[in-house]
């Protein structure tokens, strides 16, 4: 069992009607409240730095994009947010509340669905969400009705009285969801929800999660799929060997790089020589391989005239593609780069 055992009802709730901290403002000039400061967080495995240092904060009715390769130190981080894990450093607050300090009540104020999926296999999908409605305290009078209200919002209440070990794994996922909901927490860490489900499940999940935005919520996401971050996100974080190495907009991701498009070339690419292009100074990225060369450049235009001599001196049949910079350019690109520090 993955999920923490979480305690007894606390009364938080003047706690969050009184917090009245200055709204930051975003490199887009809003102004939004931040839901949660994280703070120097780090978290060691021995010599394993999981994360290193990461800062920044969470707002009201926002999804924060959080992406990461394999090992990159997301589950980490969410996993302290949640504290389940102690941070070695730094501190994370929630609504003036510190996660190392005041772990009941961060507890009660926090939804997780985590990447493994944490259910009873041998409950009933109600019988599951009844269980997690009564770690938090949640009255018995009032239970009832918000489970139902899941088992609708999550499209499966005719599957309610069925065991979760029966349900498919997609089902699975999204009573991984509702479980994280039925307390109606403040702020929802949902590590990779969409994993492994087709793409109506897919789309069942991403709906939940913008009508939670919708209500004000503020979610934290985490996910392979870059084009599902692209779509969903409204900020984006990127960790890079537990540091986080970018965080902001898209829009001003992309503005902070010196390159915006990027050429592909396919077919035989393996013996082309670049000399040419990289006289001109401005190829700011070279991704190989055998059968494909992606040249990450301010202004493919500029390339155009040493691109046509190389081509038609390789003698070999070559496509030519022009791209504007995509999330996952963004992403390989500096989730790859090395971190220096
Ligand atoms: N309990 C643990 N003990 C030792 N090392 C750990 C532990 N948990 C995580 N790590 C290490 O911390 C690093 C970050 O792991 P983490 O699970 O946070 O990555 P992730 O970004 O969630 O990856 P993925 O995309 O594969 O889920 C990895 O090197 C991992 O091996
Ligand atoms: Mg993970």
């Amino acid at each position: 069992m993955h999920r923490q055992q979480l305690l007894r009802k606390q009364d938080y709730e003047e706690d969050i009607r009184s917090f009245n901290a200055p709204s930051p403002v975003d490199n887009q000039g809003e102004r939004a409240r931040a839901v949660l400061r994280i703070e120097g967080l780090s978290k060691s495995y021995g010599a394993i730095a999981a994360v290193a240092g990461v800062s920044f904060d969470i707002r009201e009715g926002e999804v924060f994009g959080l992406l990461g390769l394999n090992g990159a130190g997301k589950t980490t981080l969410i996993s302290m947010l949640a504290t389940e894990q102690r941070p070695s450093a730094g501190d994370a607050v929630l609504l003036g509340h510190s996660i190392c300090n005041e772990r009941r009540t961060v507890r009660q104020m926090i939804g997780v669905a985590p990447q493994e999926i944490a259910l009873y296999p041998m409950l009933t999908t109600a019988e599951n969400l009844r269980f997690m409605g009564r770690i938090y305290g949640i009255k018995a009078s009032e239970l009832e009705e918000r489970v139902e209200q899941l088992l609708e919002s999550i499209g499966l209440a005719e599957r309610r009285d069925d065991y979760v070990g029966s349900l498919s794994g997609g089902m699975k996922r999204r009573v991984n969801l509702a479980a994280a909901l039925v307390h109606q927490p403040k702020l929802i860490l949902l590590d990779e929800p969409t994993a492994g489900v087709d793409p109506e499940s897919r789309d069942e999940i991403l709906k939940i999660v913008r009508r939670l935005r919708d209500d004000g919520n503020a979610i934290v996401y985490t996910t392979h799929y870059m084009e599902e971050a692209e779509h969903l996100s409204d900020r984006i974080g990127i960790l890079n060997s537990g540091r986080l190495v970018a965080a902001g907009t898209l829009e001003a991701l992309r503005e902070e790089l010196e390159f915006s498009e990027v050429i592909e070339l396919t077919g035989f690419t393996a013996g082309i020589d670049l000399t040419p292009m990289r006289a001109l100074g401005q190829l700011c990225r070279v991704d190989r391989d055998e059968k494909r060369l992606r040249l990450l450049v301010k202004r493919a235009a500029d390339f155009l005239v040493p691109l046509q001599k190389i081509i038609s001196r390789s003698g070999k049949s070559i496509q030519l593609k022009i791209m504007p910079f995509s999330l996952e350019d963004l992403f390989l690109h500096l989730a790859r780069k090395e971190v220096n520090g």
